[in-house]
């Protein structure tokens, strides 16, 4: 029996020592001190045993019993520091590590100059309005002194809705909405979009951004257009910009302008970005129509008032350098973030 119990603390010894993981040992732990173990069944078969062996065997067994309890528990001991151990390392923080680096956005040019033209025109004590961007054909053309057989309003220019409500082909019906709705004095500017069944091309897009300009009180003239439009472009556009004005037409005015401004990157000798003119064609503008006053319930006999309207792609084209404007809409991160 010595000799068996010999046998069983020689063989757990080692693959106690040997083994790997803390499932193995506790398949061990039971296979030699379980109940069913060995170790176990040594004790049981004693009472064969004389009683002058007992106390030497049951000594012996306790022995190798205690011997093998020491064993796993340092072999536990040491399983749980080695996890630990790479618990840690897997959690290290290697604070040299670069950071992740978040990007920050920035705004449209689109939205840049149309704040930028807020901020001029509040600074001159304007307020901004606003009208929808689906509009009452009454309001887009109408009141606007632009009768049904006028060829903005052929299908092929104009997005229709319905027979009367279309996508605003220009932020000009918020003239007319606010001076239903104010007294004069009137002063707004109205930035927007605007929509027109144009097929894209360098200069050409479906949907642009406008801004409306209207001003309406009493003995208002076309010099005050003009000195207002000036003030604008050399805050806009640089001191040195110069103005002037070219007959045009419009429903909504009369008389009517086109207005440019000297080139503000070759200062009027002529470039590439005035295209050897020394003028870029700024705006559409005139003193509001006295139809278009009465229209919306201002009398003309003691109000006049001036209107102009411009096209934002085209001041953010020239301003910045861009000579496509599908650039302006395709946000290409690539591109948008240069500005
Ligand atoms: N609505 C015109 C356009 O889209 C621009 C314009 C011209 C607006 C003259 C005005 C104006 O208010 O007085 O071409």
């Amino acid at each position: 029996m010595e000799e068996q119990i010999k046998n069983i603390q020689t063989e757990s010894i080692s693959k106690i020592s040997q083994c790997k993981d803390e499932k193995e040992l506790n398949d061990l732990k039971v296979k030699y001190l379980g109940k069913k173990g060995e170790l176990t069944s040594v004790l049981r078969g004693m009472g064969k045993l004389s009683p002058e062996e007992r106390p030497h065997i049951g000594s012996l067994v306790n022995q190798v019993r205690d011997e093998l309890e020491n064993l796993i528990s340092e072999k536990e001991k040491e399983f749980t520091r080695k996890e630990l151990e790479e618990k840690l390392k897997k959690e290290n923080i290697d604070v040299t590590e670069p950071s992740k680096k978040t990007s920050l956005g920035s705004l449209h040019p689109i939205t840049q100059i149309i704040n930028e033209v807020e901020d001029i025109f509040l600074g001159m004590g304007y307020k901004i309005a606003d009208g929808p961007e689906v509009e009452k054909a009454i309001y887009n053309f109408d009141k606007l002194n632009t009768p049904p057989d006028h060829p903005a309003r052929d299908l092929q220019d104009t997005f229709y809705v319905t027979d009367d409500i279309v996508l605003r082909s220009q932020t000009s019906p918020v003239q007319a909405r606010v001076m239903e709705e104010q007294k004069p004095p009137i002063k707004i500017i109205c930035p927007g979009a605007v929509y027109r069944s144009d097929s894209i091309d360098a200069t050409h897009s479906p949907v642009f951004h406008q801004v409306e300009g209207l001003v309406v009180d009493k003995n208002i003239a076309m010099s005050d257009l003009k000195g207002t439009l000036e003030m604008f472009a050399k805050k806009c556009l640089g001191e040195n910009t110069k103005i002037r004005f070219r007959p045009h037409h419009f429903p909504f005015t009369e008389p009517s302008a086109e207005a440019d401004v000297s080139c503000f990157v070759c200062g009027g000798k002529g470039c590439k970005v005035c295209k050897g003119e020394g003028w870029i064609e700024l705006l559409g503008c005139g003193m509001v129509h006295p139809k278009v006053l009465q229209n919306c319930g201002i009398d003309p006999e003691i109000y006049s008032g001036f209107a102009f309207g411009f096209g934002v792609e085209r001041i953010a084209m020239a301003k910045f350098g861009i000579d496509d404007m599908r650039l302006l809409f395709e946000n290409d991160v690539r591109f948008l973030k240069q500005f």
